[in-house]
């Protein structure tokens, strides 16, 4: 797939087939995606993959905290959203619940949305990005690279996914049932499977500001 294709169709999925996902893939996409940049090549991104059981334990026990009330949380907290942001965040929302049907008022379906995030969309797989504390919070740029790398050459395989948080918010959680260490810090992961295209919340195209907005152009 040519970069430019890819890089204009790719979106986030939050509705898979259960299909697995074969390991082979799996590694293949991770062998091409760490040619990513990263600073002083430090390449600082340590990966957990998990599917099968592992997954299904986590997401058990990620719905479990949830519903006890358990505050969910990133390891490395990015604050709340204001202004343009929280307004982008909020327009992200409404194109989301008005395809998937939700109303503001209905507190169930917002909660099984919410809950849907928590089972990682129920993807038969997902990657979890984590780097060692001592690289400290700048390793996250690298982390970055080459989550959007691995989205894009997931596409060559067929396959979609979604760049995200949620599903690593009990980070305690993904700790007990994968081994990843204390010494490191679980930055992101990513959900990854066969996107089920008939799954309304897959057709969101999300918007940009147009890049007139947005760009000082110097000495050109
Ligand atoms: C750091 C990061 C965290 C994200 N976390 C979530 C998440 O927890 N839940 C979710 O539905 N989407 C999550 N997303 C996906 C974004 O909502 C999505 O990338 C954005 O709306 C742009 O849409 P697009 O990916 O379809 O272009 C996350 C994306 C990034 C980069």
């Amino acid at each position: 797939m040519d970069v430019i294709e890819a890089i204009k169709t790719r979106r986030s999925i939050r509705g898979y087939k259960p299909e697995p996902v074969p390991k082979e893939v799996l590694e293949e996409i991770l062998e091409t995606a760490i040619r990513s940049p990263s600073s002083l090549n430090t390449h600082p991104w340590e990966f957990t993959v998990v599917a099968g059981d592992v997954m299904e334990k986590i997401k058990q026990a990620n719905i479990e905290k949830l519903n006890a009330g358990e505050r969910p949380h990133l390891e490395e907290p990015r604050g709340e959203y204001t202004g343009i942001y929280r307004e982008r965040q909020v327009a992200l929302a409404v194109q989301l619940f008005q395809l998937m049907g939700i109303t503001r008022e209905d507190r169930e379906k917002r909660m099984d949305w919410m809950k849907r995030g928590f089972r990682f969309f129920d993807a038969p797989a997902a990657i979890i990005i984590s780097i060692d504390k001592e690289v400290g919070t700048g390793g996250q740029f690298d982390v970055g690279a080459v989550s959007q790398t691995i989205a894009l050459v997931a596409l060559s395989y067929g396959l979609g996914t979604c760049i995200m948080g949620q599903g690593i918010m009990y980070p305690d959680v993904i700790r007990k049932l994968t081994g990843i260490k204390e010494s490191k810090l679980i930055v992101i992961c990513l959900t990854i499977g066969y996107p089920d295209w008939d799954f309304p919340a897959n057709e969101v195209y999300s918007a940009r500001e147009p890049v007139g907005k947005i760009t000082t152009w110097c000495g050109i």
